[in-house]
This record gives structure tokens, C-alpha cells and sequence, in this order.
């Protein structure tokens, strides 16, 4: 190759990179060269929206709203681009402008190491994560990151659009209509809400089945045409039978219902204890220790595809009410990360080590906090016949049992807890369908006990003398 061929290579690479960014800066991004301030758009406005395309109304409605103003085309001509995927930085314009463009303060220091003050949306982002609508990632070298340019997917603009609308009580009917969204699933809740506002009715599959497609990019003309539902009502939905995947979930509020919880894992014992949970068929949650995770992966793994649910338990089971608001954010999330890395969903639940927990937990954790009203002190006794009498005496419908697998005195206890209990009619759930409309913030000790998170000054009402349940496990 020569020289000159070189430097012509070069220069295609550099022009193809700068169509590129202008391409990704689309809708409104004022920095653009390929898109000044137009003036207001009327309907017809995009020469790529017919008006009989599926979604024109709702993206004429968006225009309108001056919400998105698309691409001016070299033939003078406007352009939506219905199906191009939308990243996040433009998605956090896109809310504050329909927010109405409320005035931003700017913090001192971006929270996101990769954006910037010169991040396209800066303004917008520093919003969109002080209205709590994102809160990014907790990446492995303990930063935290936003990932502006990556699409958006569907399940991740569900919980956008939640916490946008001030994370509203979650009221659901009978099974998702979504045959790829189960409970436990991330997200699952949030979109559950977008599914039964009638913001989002997926597609149809072949089996009269329909689906969410939770990990899939959105589309910007799906995106205009939740934003319109979600401001203008939302449309009702089809049909759906989804059949065997989706189990019937158990209504706790009509059987004896009772959840068996085990902590601090994985460890040693977790193969044997779900071998026995396979065995007898019984579904358990997992509060899981994130440091314990990495060297363990296959286990939790397991737990999920077995049927139980992985909570967190944080990252080093520090006392929280002992550490700042951000470090008890960051022990979550922490966590949240590894469990997702060993293939199970982000975790719904979570349970503060040793039950303690002040204001701030309920603020950072950004889920239910799962306390128990059956204290086994299974780490105390290490007796398998006082794990069963204390079960058994305390064991009430919407019970939830605190056991350890850490120990094999608890294994040890496990099958005659089961049988006993079932031969009392009680039925075995995960913390998921004991409390399918569990609340962020909330905190939880039984399926009726539950100091919401409305409350103010509740902290550490109802948790009496409890005991520490373990001491700081190992690394
Ligand atoms: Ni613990």
C-alpha cells in the first residue's frame, strides 16, 4: 500500500466516524451541525412518517409537544428515523422535554465517570439522575457509570418511564400477558405497570402467547408511541393465552402460605441444600453475599434455575446504619452487579445484614427490604431440633422463616422443617409470590407486617431486640 492510499483510507475512517456521531446525536442535540433549532414542527413534519405508518400520530404528537425534532435533511426535507434505536443520553432529553424543560442545577462533579460537562444532554443526564428516573451502574473498579451511548433496551426504558411517573403502587391481575417477562425477572415489576396502564402491549407470538422482548433496543417510533400513551391513556390489550411457562401464581392471601429464607450464601452447603429443595420441591430465597458470589457463580445460577429467588444481602454484610448513605448504595449495588454476572436477574429483594437498617437504607436500596418473623437463631444453637421446635412455634400463614445456610446444623434441619410444615398446610413460596406488590422502600416482616415506606419515623419500629444473625463472614 502506498502513501497517499493510506492517507485516503484515513481520511474515509475519519469522515465515516464524523457521520457516525452526527448520526448518534439525532433528535435535538443543539451541538449538531446536522440539527439547528427549527422552528415548531406541524403535523406531516417528518418526510419518513406517512401518514398511514403505524405510530405517525403519536410521533406528530410528539413533534408537536417539541419533544423531538428529528434530522434536517440535505434535500431540506425532515426526517424521524422511526427505526433507529435511541440511546440513553438522548432518552434523558427526550423526558425532560416532556417534563416541560425544567430548569437543571448542575452539580459540582458528574457522578458518571463517563460523562462529562461536554457529554451531548450533560444537562438533561444530571436531571434524569437527580429525579432518581436513572441511577446507572456500579462498575467492578467502584465507579459509576451512565453508559450514554449505549441503547436503550425495552425493560430499562420500562423503569424509566416508572420512575418518571413518582414509581406508582403496582396493581396487577391474574399473570403478565408477556411470556418472557416471569416474576423475578428485572424489571418485571415495572413493566407489569407499563403492561396494565396500556402503555406497551408487546407482540404476538405464534403460540397466542405474546412477548415484551425485555432486552431487545427500542425503536423511536415505539418510544413515541409510549410517551403519548403514557401522557394520553393507554390502549388496551389484546388477547393473550401464554400457557405452561408462565406458573399460576400461588395467592397467598387465600392459602397458608410460608417463605423459607436462607442467608449469607453461597457457601459449602449450597449444593447439598438444593439438592434437598429440588427433592422435596420446595422454592426458597437466597439472600446472598456479594463477595461470596464470584467464586461461587454456578450456584447461583443454580438457585435460579431451580425456582428460587437470589436476594441481596450486600457486598461485605457491614452494618448499614454504621456506613453513609453512598457506601450502603454502593454495597448494593455492588452486589447487584456480581449476582447478574453469575446469570441470575438483578435482584428484587433485599435484606439488610443483621435486620438493621436506618432512613438511608430505605432510600438507596431502591427495593422492598425483606426482614423475617421467624428468627431460627439456627446461628446460635446450631441444634437442628430447636430449628424445627422454633419453626414450628412461630410459624404463622405469610410467615417468613430466617435460616443460614452457612451452617450444616441448618441443612441438617431442613427436611423435617419442610415436612412438618407441610404436613400443617402450609404451602412454599419465594419472597416474590408472597409479596407480589412489594414496595421500594418498604420494609417488610411478614406478608401482613410492613412498616410502608410513607412512614416516617418507623426505623427499627418493629425489628424489637433482634439479634445479630451472623457475625462478617469471610472473604
Ligand atoms: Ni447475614
Amino acid at each position: 500500500m502506498t502513501a497517499p492510499d493510506r492517507r485516503n483510507h484515513r481520511f474515509i475512517a475519519l469522515f465515516a466516524a464524523l457521520v457516525l456521531v452526527l448520526a448518534a446525536l439525532g433528535p435535538g442535540a443543539a451541538a449538531a451541525p446536522a440539527e439547528p433549532e427549527p422552528p415548531p414542527p406541524t403535523a406531516g413534519t417528518f418526510s419518513d412518517v406517512p401518514a398511514d405508518s403505524q405510530f405517525g400520530p403519536e410521533i406528530e404528537w410528539l413533534a408537536g409537544r417539541g419533544v423531538t425534532t428529528g434530522w434536517l435533511e440535505p434535500d431540506g426535507t425532515r426526517t424521524f428515523r422511526p427505526l433507529e434505536p435511541i440511546a440513553r443520553n438522548a432518552m434523558a432529553a427526550f423526558l425532560h422535554r416532556l417534563a416541560g424543560q425544567p430548569p437543571v442545577t448542575l452539580p459540582e462533579a458528574s457522578p458518571f465517570a463517563d460523562v462529562s460537562p461536554t457529554t451531548p444532554f450533560y444537562p438533561e443526564i444530571m436531571w434524569a439522575h437527580q429525579e432518581g428516573i436513572t441511577t446507572g451502574w456500579t462498575e467492578a473498579n467502584g465507579t459509576r457509570t451512565f453508559r450514554p451511548w449505549n441503547p436503550i433496551a425495552r425493560d430499562a426504558m420500562a423503569a424509566f418511564l416508572f420512575r418518571y411517573s413518582g414509581e406508582p403502587e403496582v396493581v396487577t391481575e391474574g399473570p403478565l400477558p408477556f411470556g418472557d417477562v416471569r416474576p423475578g425477572d428485572a424489571f418485571h415489576r415495572e413493566i407489569a405497570w407499563l403492561a396494565t396502564r396500556g402503555v406497551t402491549t408487546g407482540w404476538p407470538t405464534a403460540s397466542g402467547c405474546r412477548e415484551y422482548r425485555p432486552l431487545s433496543p427500542i425503536a423511536r417510533d415505539a418510544m413515541a408511541a409510549f410517551l403519548h400513551r403514557l401522557v394520553n391513556g393507554g390502549v388496551e390489550m389484546p388477547p393473550s393465552e401464554c400457557g405452561v411457562p408462565t406458573p399460576t401464581p400461588v395467592d397467598c392471601a387465600e392459602t397458608r402460605c410460608v417463605a423459607l429464607t436462607f442467608d449469607d450464601g453461597p457457601g459449602v452447603h449450597s449444593e447439598r441444600l438444593l439438592d434437598l429443595l429440588k427433592q422435596e420441591e420446595v422454592p426458597a430465597t437466597f439472600f446472598v453475599v456479594g463477595q461470596r458470589v464470584p467464586t461461587r457463580a454456578a450456584s447461583v445460577a443454580r438457585m435460579v434455575a431451580e425456582g428460587h429467588q437470589v436476594g441481596n444481602h450486600s457486598y461485605t454484610h457491614p452494618e448499614f446504619p454504621k456506613l453513609t448513605g453512598e457506601a450502603q448504595r454502593a454495597e448494593i449495588e455492588r452486589t447487584d452487579t456480581v449476582i447478574v454476572a453469575a446469570g441470575a436477574p438483578k435482584p428484587t429483594v433485599f435484606r439488610p445484614p443483621f435486620g438493621a437498617w436506618d432512613a438511608a437504607t430505605r432510600r438507596v436500596a431502591a427495593m422492598p427490604l425483606i426482614l423475617w418473623n421467624v428468627d431460627t437463631l439456627d446461628w446460635k444453637h446450631r441444634d437442628p431440633a430447636q430449628t424445627l421446635a422454633i419453626t414450628l412455634r412461630d410459624t404463622r400463614p405469610g410467615s417468613i422463616v430466617l435460616m443460614h445456610e452457612t451452617h450444616a446444623t441448618t441443612i441438617e434441619a431442613v427436611p423435617e422443617v419442610i415436612d412438618a410444615l407441610r404436613a400443617r398446610g402450609y404451602t412454599f413460596v419465594t419472597i416474590a409470590d408472597l409479596l407480589p406488590n412489594a414496595r421500594a422502600g418498604s420494609v417488610y416482616y411478614s406478608r401482613t407486617s410492613v412498616a410502608p415506606a410513607s412512614e416516617v419515623n418507623v426505623d427499627r419500629l418493629l425489628t424489637g431486640d433482634l439479634q445479630p444473625s451472623t457475625g462478617v463472614p469471610g472473604p
